[in-house]
C-alpha cells in the first residue's frame, strides 16, 4: 500500500485535482482507495457535518478531528494506493494557534501508525489575489470554511512550516496552485512517477 494526501487551503483546487487523479487511476487500471477528512465513513460522516456546524473551541476541534481520524484509520480497508482528502496536516496548518497546540499535534501525529504517514502529500499553495478571485467566481462556503478565511496567512505559514517538518518518510510537495488544472494534474503525475508510486 502507498499512501498520499492533498492540502490545501479552500479554493486551492484540490477537490478538482483528486478527482481528476480518480478519473487517471480508474484509466490506468491502478487500484486505489480516495477517502477524506473529516469524515470518510458512514457514522464519520455525520460527525463531519456536526464538526463542521460548530462552535466548538480550538482544544475540541483538534481532539475531535484526532479522534475521527484515528477511528478511521482503526478499520480502514485498502489495496494499492491510498488517497486522502485533507490529513493531520490540515489539523497543524487549521487548529494550531499556539506552542502547546503545537505540541499536542505533533505529539498525536506520532501516534498515526507509520503505515499510514504518506509517502507524498501534495500542497496547494496559493496566494491571497487568487483566492479572492476565486472566491468571487465561486460565491457561498460554509460556516467552517468562512471562520478560517480571515486566517488564509496564519494557516498558510502553518502549512509552510510543516514543509520543514520531517515525518516519516514523506515528502511534502508545494504546488503552485494558481497554475491550470492540466498542468496541475501533470505536476501531481509526474511526482507519482518519480517517487515511484506509480509507473
Ligand atoms: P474540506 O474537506 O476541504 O471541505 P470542502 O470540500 O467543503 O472545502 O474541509 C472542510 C473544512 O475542515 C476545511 O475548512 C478545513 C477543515 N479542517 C480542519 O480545520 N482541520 C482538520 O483536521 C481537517 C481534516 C479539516
Amino acid at each position: 500500500m502507498h499512501v498520499i494526501s492533498f492540502e490545501g487551503f479552500e479554493y486551492s483546487g484540490k477537490s478538482t485535482q483528486i478527482a481528476l487523479l480518480k478519473k487517471y487511476f480508474l484509466k490506468k487500471k491502478i487500484v486505489s482507495t480516495f477517502t477524506r477528512e473529516p469524515g470518510g465513513k458512514k457514522d464519520l460522516e455525520k460527525i463531519r457535518k456536526i464538526i463542521l456546524q460548530s462552535n466548538f473551541n480550538n482544544l475540541s476541534l483538534i481532539l475531535f478531528f484526532f479522534a475521527s481520524r484515528f477511528s478511521l484509520l482503526s478499520d480502514l480497508k485498502s489495496k494499492g494506493i491510498l488517497v486522502f482528502d485533507r490529513f493531520f496536516d490540515s489539523t497543524f496548518a487549521y487548529q494550531n494557534y499556539t506552542s502547546r497546540d503545537k505540541d499536542l499535534i505533533l505529539r498525536l501525529i506520532k501516534k498515526i501508525h507509520k503505515k499510514y504517514i504518506p509517502r507524498v502529500t501534495f500542497y496547494f499553495k496559493m496566494n491571497k489575489r487568487v483566492l479572492l478571485e476565486r472566491r468571487k467566481q465561486r460565491g457561498a462556503l460554509n460556516n467552517f470554511d468562512k471562520r478560517y478565511l480571515g486566517e488564509f496567512s496564519r494557516i498558510q505559514k502553518n502549512y509552510n512550516d510543516l514543509s520543514k517538518i520531517k515525518i516519516g518518510k514523506r515528502i511534502f510537495i508545494t504546488i503552485d496552485a494558481s497554475q491550470s488544472k492540466e498542468a496541475i494534474h501533470n505536476e501531481v503525475i509526474e511526482n507519482l512517477k518519480k517517487w515511484k508510486l506509480i509507473k
